[in-house]
């Protein structure tokens, strides 16, 4: 993680243009999941140019015969991450599935067959990338020599072919699926909290201040944070980031489905009741949040009475219980350790060319709807 952090942090000044950090931080982030979970590095944070716009996210169809490999990676997989609306500006099948549920499943078999419609380009492009997967999983599968990193892929791998597991538990396509279920959940939802801490810091110069203070003084850029520094020597920084991830939820809703009958607040839900739970409208809720739609990472201090007084579930990024993230803990830690490089060497402006305020797209997860642009300046 460190090695792939560090070399996509350097040198973002020398670009003359405004950048636009978001597609950073999606390379960066599916870099990163990569390398941990699959054990391949992608490349996509160091070869690319990281001014390069996402104009082409709509030509997935002619990825197969574009001879730039990464970055045709990259656009299917930033299309897949946002096009699964859930809003009237998802494809066919997803509206007709807000309207007749039942009617969902036929439509999308039919319409991801005619060529042009939203649900086929996703179908093309969830096929390239599985493709993708899939030959990666081949190959580990064949190459035992290349099992030796500590990766999820190996891991699985190795547990396959012990005799603890059966191979049934983990056969080819639960690995696949799998594999393809961490890149998704891995990168999209830790590159948008990446953004959304730039972005928020670049606008809130006290902020900004306080954190560069913080940075600084854990000591000089060869002095590089081990995991338990990250967990307790960055109090503040801490506290920005849950402050960002409360105003910009990026898993808005979590579903769960009822196994017996339940009271709910007065609610009789039968068994087999679909409960969306908001999670992102829970961290607005004034009354555990003091001016919900202000930028205030000090109400996360463990010493400040709001945070005292506040409802141990008012706040739920990671969802809750046995289902709730895997990736916690390794997403923190990936954030924190790209900020404090970050923060190292830069300051960030909002570019003028960004909209005011910045726009949002509702998918699967939150997204910026054109990025968040920043100018780079170089720290003395
Ligand atoms: C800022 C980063 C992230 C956020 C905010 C986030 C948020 C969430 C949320 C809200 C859920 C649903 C939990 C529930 O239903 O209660 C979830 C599930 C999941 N996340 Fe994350 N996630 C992040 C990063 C990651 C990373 C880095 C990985 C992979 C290494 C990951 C893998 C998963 C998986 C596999 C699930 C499904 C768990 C299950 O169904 O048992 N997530 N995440």
């Amino acid at each position: 993680m460190q090695s792939v952090i560090e070399s996509a942090t350097q040198n973002l000044d020398t670009q003359k243009e405004d950048i636009i950090f978001s597609n950073l931080s999606l390379r960066l982030a599916t870099d990163i999941i990569g390398d941990a979970a699959f054990g391949v590095n992608f490349g996509l944070s160091k070869a690319q140019s990281i001014c390069e716009s996402m104009n082409n996210v709509n030509n997935v169809e002619h990825s197969s015969t574009s001879n730039d490999e990464v970055s045709n990676f990259i656009n299917q997989h930033i299309y897949s991450t946002t096009q699964l609306k859930m809003d009237l500006s998802g494809s066919f099948s997803i509206i007709i599935g807000l309207i007749a549920p039942i009617l969902q499943e036929p439509f999308r078999q039919i319409l991801k067959r005619i060529p042009g419609t939203m649900d086929w380009k996703m179908e093309c492009t969830n096929r390239n990338l599985t493709g993708r997967l899939d030959e990666i999983v081949n190959k580990r599968m064949e190459d035992k020599n290349r099992r030796t990193s500590k990766n999820f892929l190996s891991l699985i791998l190795n547990a396959r072919e012990s005799k603890s597991v059966s191979e049934n538990v983990f056969s080819f396509d639960y690995i696949s699926a799998v594999t393809y279920e961490h890149l998704l959940a891995g990168s999209a939802t830790t590159s948008f909290t990446l953004s959304s801490v730039v972005y928020l810091v670049a606008g809130h110069i006290n902020v900004e201040r306080k954190l560069l203070q913080e940075i600084d003084e854990f000591g000089t850029h060869d002095r590089i944070p081990n995991a338990k520094d990250l967990n307790q020597s960055f109090p503040y920084l801490d506290q920005v980031i849950k402050e960002a991830m409360r105003i910009y939820t990026v898993s808005p809703l979590v579903a769960r489905e009822t196994s017996n009958e339940v009271d709910i607040g007065g609610y009789l839900l039968p068994k087999g009741t679909w409960v969306w739970l908001a999670l992102g409208v829970l961290a607005k809720d004034s009354r555990n949040f003091a001016e919900p739609e202000k930028f205030k990472p000090e109400r996360f201090d463990p010493k400040c009475e709001e945070m005292k007084r506040r409802h141990p579930y008012a706040f739920i990024p990671f969802g809750i219980g046995p289902r709730a993230c895997i990736g916690q803990k390794f997403s923190l830690q990936e954030i924190k350790l790209t900020l404090i490089h970050l923060y190292r060497k830069y300051v960030f402006h909002h570019s003028l060319s960004m909209e005011k305020p910045i726009e949002l797209e509702y998918g699967l997860v939150l997204n910026f709807k054109h990025g968040v642009q920043l100018r780079v300046i170089k720290r003395a």
